[in-house]
């Protein structure tokens, strides 16, 4: 299975998608460059998301917050308590590991060696003991499990000690605690102090959201799956702001919104699946994931979490300013109007990178066609990217069939033409078959071919790229044509 990974990987690199960070010097753990078709499909992605949230839905308005964010911020959301990892250091290897994934691999293997229920009981086993904090129990289980331990040998373990996954840096001439300042290691923090400031200038009345797309770090020891685990990463959430007592209808109706949505860009229903939290974090009461099954197996790309009133009366209590919301709609029972309080939220929070992964991995197609007749008929591996066309970093790439007669500049044209509505390239090099394996590798949906008809009667042959037929139609029809198939 994990060929294909690196068939992906391989790919990512090959046409332009995915670099790794800084590679002319052996790279940078954890951390990746989008390319010029990278970019573009990320990009299309974003804008979809940002579309679905803000467009569609009339409650939903963005912002941009800043990365760096006063760090009482952080204390309040319970980042700089809280979000740690679990870390052990091998003192033979000299390899530092996350504790809690050495266990989770070590249940892996007994879950495929059979052992199902061994596998679960190390599992129930880890949970409680972290629940606990109870560190040297962790090491203990890694110790009994005999989890990297050659056969002859020791295996020689530090103690377990939790990690903040927060990267700081020193902010300007501020002395004290002020000092330090993080990069955010979410965006929704962003959203959260400025819900007062949205909703007022805004005019929004709860329920309303606001959405957000935004870098985010983590110092992640676990650096793997390329660009599944980053250390810079980028987030686009959404924070809907509600009263109290509805949290579940809105936790399960952006629950079904988000896995629908998931689908229209191209993940297919089989290929995704729910995963309830049992364990929650500090400040969800319900939390889901939407899990994809990549090449590695199931695994997240987005959270949806019932965050009750959690973050904004923490707040409310470092910043020492209100954090509520009157609301003069009647509550039935009463007669009266609800009045103040703090909204409650539920979050959606999808990863664009691992939405970018998830999409590559699903797009990249290998399939066996026959070319030519007769003894010229051969059999050979094509390799594609089939993208839904809204997704494809190029929309259609123009083919004059020869460097003459007039073809140049008529691709030219219709370059000019339509340029203002989609992303084109014009392809002159090499024979028509290689140019049409390029864009097959990229995922250009059209390829528009001016022959030597054209010249004549202005139409054009449009190839299709899951297909490889051809249609002609006149060239004042591609607008038309393109746009409602790159349409979303
Ligand atoms: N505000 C809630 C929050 O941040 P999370 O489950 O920690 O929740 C949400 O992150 C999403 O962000 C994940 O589902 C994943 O898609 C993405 N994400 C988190 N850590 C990541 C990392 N190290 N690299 C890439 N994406 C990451």
């Amino acid at each position: 299975e994990n060929t294909q990974l690196k068939d992906i990987v391989a790919h990512a690199k090959e046409y332009g998608f995915v670099f790794p960070s800084s590679e002319i010097y052996d790279g940078l753990a954890a951390v990746y460059d989008y390319g010029p078709n990278g970019v573009e499909l990320k990009n299309n992605l974003k804008q979809l998301w940002w579309r679905a949230m803000t467009q569609l839905n009339a409650n939903v308005v963005g912002i941009d917050a800043a990365i760096f964010m006063h760090p009482l911020t952080w204390k309040a959301s319970g980042h700089v308590d809280g979000f740690n990892d679990p870390l052990i250091d091998n003192l033979d290897s000299k390899k530092r590991y996350r504790a809690d994934v050495l266990i989770e691999d070590k249940a892996a293997e007994l879950a495929k060696q059979g052992d199902q229920a061994g596998a679960d009981i190390l599992l129930a086993d880890m949970g409680r003991l972290l629940t606990a904090e109870d560190l040297a129990g962790v090491r203990q289980l890694i110790i009994d499990y005999k989890i990297m331990c050659p056969v002859s040998g020791t295996c020689n373990w530090t103690d377990v000690r939790q990690f903040n996954l927060m990267y700081s840096t020193q902010g300007s001439a501020v002395e004290g605690d002020a000092a330090q300042i993080y990069l955010r290691p979410e965006t929704a923090q962003g959203i959260f102090v400025n819900f007062l400031n949205v909703q007022k200038s805004a005019r929004m009345k709860v329920p309303f959201g606001i959405a957000q797309i935004g870098k985010a770090f983590r110092n992640e020891i676990v650096a793997r799956q390329f660009i599944f685990r980053m250390r810079e990463f980028e987030q686009m959430e959404m924070q809907f702001f509600i009263r109290p007592g509805t949290e579940m209808e809105w936790y399960n109706k952006w629950k079904e919104t988000r896995h629908r949505w998931h689908q229209a860009v191209g993940l297919p229903t089989d290929k995704l699946r729910f995963h309830d939290h049992d364990k929650l974090a500090h400040y969800a009461n319900a939390a889901v994931d939407i899990e994809y099954e990549f090449p590695f197996g199931f695994k997240e790309i987005e959270g949806i979490h019932s965050r009750t009133d959690f973050d904004l009366t923490q707040h409310q209590a470092l910043s020492r300013k209100k954090q509520q919301y009157f609301d003069n709609d009647l509550d039935p029972e009463t007669g009266k109007p609800y009045g103040n309080y703090v909204p409650y939220v539920v979050e959606t929070s999808v990863g664009a990178d691992r939405l970018f992964l998830a999409t590559l991995c699903q797009a990249y197609t290998e399939e066996t066609i026959t070319e030519g007749e007769g003894e010229k008929e051969q059999t050979k591996t094509r390799t594609f990217l089939k993208l839904h066309p809204a997704l494809a970093p190029v929309k259609a790439a123009i083919f004059p069939l020869v460097k003459k007669d007039g073809m140049p500049e008529k691709a030219q044209a219709i370059f000019e033409e339509l340029r203002h509505d989609f992303r084109l390239l014009i392809e002159d090099k090499d024979a028509i078959g290689k140019r049409y394996t390029r864009q097959d590798l990229i995922g250009t949906p059209f390829c528009i071919v001016v022959d030597g008809q054209t010249m004549e009667d202005d139409t054009v042959t449009v190839r299709h790229r899951d297909s490889r037929e051809q249609t002609r139609m006149p060239i004042a029809e591609l607008r038309n044509y393109i746009g409602e198939a790159v349409s979303f």
